[in-house]
């Protein structure tokens, strides 16, 4: 079975990005993919310094790296941070990319897929931020899906059950990550596990 992380660039609690993430999950794991959320926060990932990596690769940065490299796809959704991905996210895709024990650089990320998506108060909803993502990602290895998301007003975009208002927008979440898991399944980098 192809497994899937499901990721939010937001360490906040009441984030709109891990309400638009947990939505893509739900829509991946109904596509039969095995998704496991991730919350940032849960991990102990300090700021990234060369020195601090010299100390040791702290062991919340072991165990992510290991989850994602088990994996053939990532669905991200981003806070936009002055025009771009966000300071936590950048900060964990770091010190995720280094090389440490069996680990070669960007191993956890090469030849995988991924998903973007972004949740902001503004009109753009995020997408100067993902123009940001998109790069970093391609730089990692990882194959983007050509299409993303990007939900404007987030103050208004989430009902009380935290589902999406707008069907369109609704759509083209289940759209997006229904073909994530396509381009996941096709991935040869990643442990699978058994259906
Ligand atoms: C430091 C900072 C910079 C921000 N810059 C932008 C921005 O450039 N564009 C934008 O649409 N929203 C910006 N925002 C607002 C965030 O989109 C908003 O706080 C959003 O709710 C964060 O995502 P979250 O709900 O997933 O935590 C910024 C917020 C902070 C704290």
């Amino acid at each position: 079975m192809t497994r899937i992380i499901a990721l939010a660039g937001s360490l906040r609690t009441q984030s709109y990005n891990k309400q638009l993430v947990q939505i893509a999950a739900r829509a991946a794991a109904g596509k039969g993919a095995s998704v496991q959320l991730v919350e940032l926060a849960d991990y102990d990932i300090p700021l990234f310094s060369e020195d601090l990596e010299a100390e040791g690769v702290p062991a919340g940065v072991i165990a992510l790296k290991q989850l994602l490299a088990q994996s053939q796809g990532l669905l991200l959704a981003s806070p936009e941070y002055n025009g771009s991905i966000s300071g936590v996210l950048k900060n964990a895709l770091d010190w995720l990319s280094r090389p440490s024990e069996g680990f070669e650089m960007n191993a956890a990320f090469k030849g995988k897929a991924a998903g973007i998506m972004a949740a902001s108060p503004g009109g753009y909803g995020g997408a100067r931020g993902l123009k940001h993502v998109r790069e970093v990602l391609t730089n990692l290895g990882m194959e983007l899906h050509p299409d993303q998301v990007t939900v404007p007003a987030a103050y208004e975009a989430f009902d009380d059950q935290r589902e999406l208002v707008d069907l369109t927008l609704a759509q083209a979440v289940q759209a997006l990550s229904a073909q994530l898991v396509e381009m996941a399944e096709s991935a040869t980098a990643g442990e699978r596990v058994a259906a």
